[in-house]
């Protein structure tokens, strides 16, 4: 595509074609009384505006971590070690704490897993969603500041918002808690919402109407939104693009509709044949991941999905794998895909092409 540019300085127009957020080989380590440890280890990955990035992996191997890097909200053991990161082409990492707050209210918002630790738990939950208002749009008349309250208590599906508006966080329910919640995210119109595995706590039912509202959010306002979950079917619900995460690396990343018609990595594919609700219509085998994830207090040098992996050789074990593009975009960080892989019945390797290898050494 051809871009035009007039007068701007294209690493901060935020109009640009670069996407929303990305993030390139970041690092983040936790300093405990246990020693270092290296929960994020060089991921990279990007949010483009308007789409829904799915980051998928199972429990510890570094999604919370990695936006958490990107919001600076990290816990005060844990450090970056290295890496950028940059939203609409700002340097997130390198700005004043001042201006990141600005970024992080006005830009970027947040809905985590238990919304009962976000709320206040003294404070009528409408006067929380005026008070959100009221830090980013400080014109705004205390009447006018109610009635958007309203407006948006009703576009979170929160019914009888009038009525609701007085009402505490213990009042209400765990999926009416998390619709305050992205009532509160909405506030600031973000270009950008972080979505933390905001539907693990609630049943199936309400998970999926929270699931619903923020797809429908999403398309209406336009939205970048980066959708951490372990679920895949949660992805397939939700996603267009997806990251597989493992042991503080990217395995895997891809179209969603690809990844789930063809995986290109032994933990995608062990990801997918795990979930009954996915292979409903398959021949695969339900089956779990045997084994456990690997000790990020003295991870292994190779690849960290190696031990339990049905594939692994011995330079899985000893090297890390770098990460191989294919033409179409498609990246795994995987040895099966080098050209010297063996070429017994390998279904990773050559299915578009030539991969190829990365030059980052880890
Ligand atoms: N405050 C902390 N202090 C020490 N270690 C931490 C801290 N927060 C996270 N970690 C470690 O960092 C690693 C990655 O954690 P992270 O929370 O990103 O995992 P996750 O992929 O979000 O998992 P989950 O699905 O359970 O939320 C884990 O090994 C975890 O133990
Ligand atoms: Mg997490």
């Amino acid at each position: 595509m051809t871009m035009q540019y007039k007068n701007y300085d294209v690493s901060h127009n935020p109009g640009g074609d670069e996407p929303l957020l990305t993030i390139r080989n970041l690092r983040t380590s936790f300093f405990t009384g246990a020693g270092e440890i290296a929960a994020v280890r060089g991921v990279s990955l990007t949010v483009r505006r308007g789409e829904c990035l799915g980051v998928v992996g199972e429990s510890g191997s570094g999604k919370s971590v990695t936006f958490l890097s990107a919001l600076r909200l990290l816990a005060p053991a844990g450090r970056v070690m290295g890496g950028e990161i940059r939203f609409q082409g700002r340097d997130l990492l390198n700005m004043r704490l001042k201006e990141m707050r600005e970024v992080r209210g006005a830009r970027i918002a947040m809905i985590f897993q238990d919304p009962l630790s976000s709320l206040n738990p003294l404070i009528p939950i409408g006067k929380q969603v005026d008070e959100m208002l009221w830090a980013h749009e400080k014109n705004l008349t205390a009447r006018q500041r109610k009635d958007k309250t309203l407006e948006l208590l009703t576009k979170a599906h929160i019914p009888e918002a009038e009525r609701r508006y007085g009402s505490y966080p213990h009042e209400f329910s765990g999926g009416m808690r998390q619709r305050v919640m992205i009532a509160m995210a909405l506030a600031c119109k973000p270009d950008l919402l972080v979505a933390d595995e905001p539907t693990t706590a609630l049943d199936v039912s309400i998970q999926n109407q929270i699931l619903r509202l923020i797809k429908s959010l999403q398309s209406e306002m336009g939205m970048g939104v980066a959708f951490i979950t372990h679920d895949l079917g949660v992805i397939a619900q939700m996603c267009t693009r997806v990251s597989v995460l493992y042991g503080g690396l990217v395995m895997e990343d891809a179209a969603a509709d690809d990844l789930f018609d063809r995986p290109l990595h032994p933990y995608t594919e062990g990801l997918l044949t795990s979930m009954p609700s996915l292979m409903q219509d398959r021949s695969i085998r339900l089956s779990p991941i045997p084994g456990s994830p690997p000790d990020m207090s003295a991870p292994p040098s190779g690849c960290p999905f190696a031990p339990r992996c049905a594939h692994a050789r011995n330079i899985c074990v000893s090297q890390m794998p770098p990460t191989y593009t294919y033409a179409d975009g498609r990246q795994s960080r995987c040895w099966l895909h080098s050209h010297d892989a063996p070429a017994f019945d390998n279904p990773y390797r050559d299915i578009r092409g030539t991969a190829v290898p990365d030059e980052e050494a880890l």
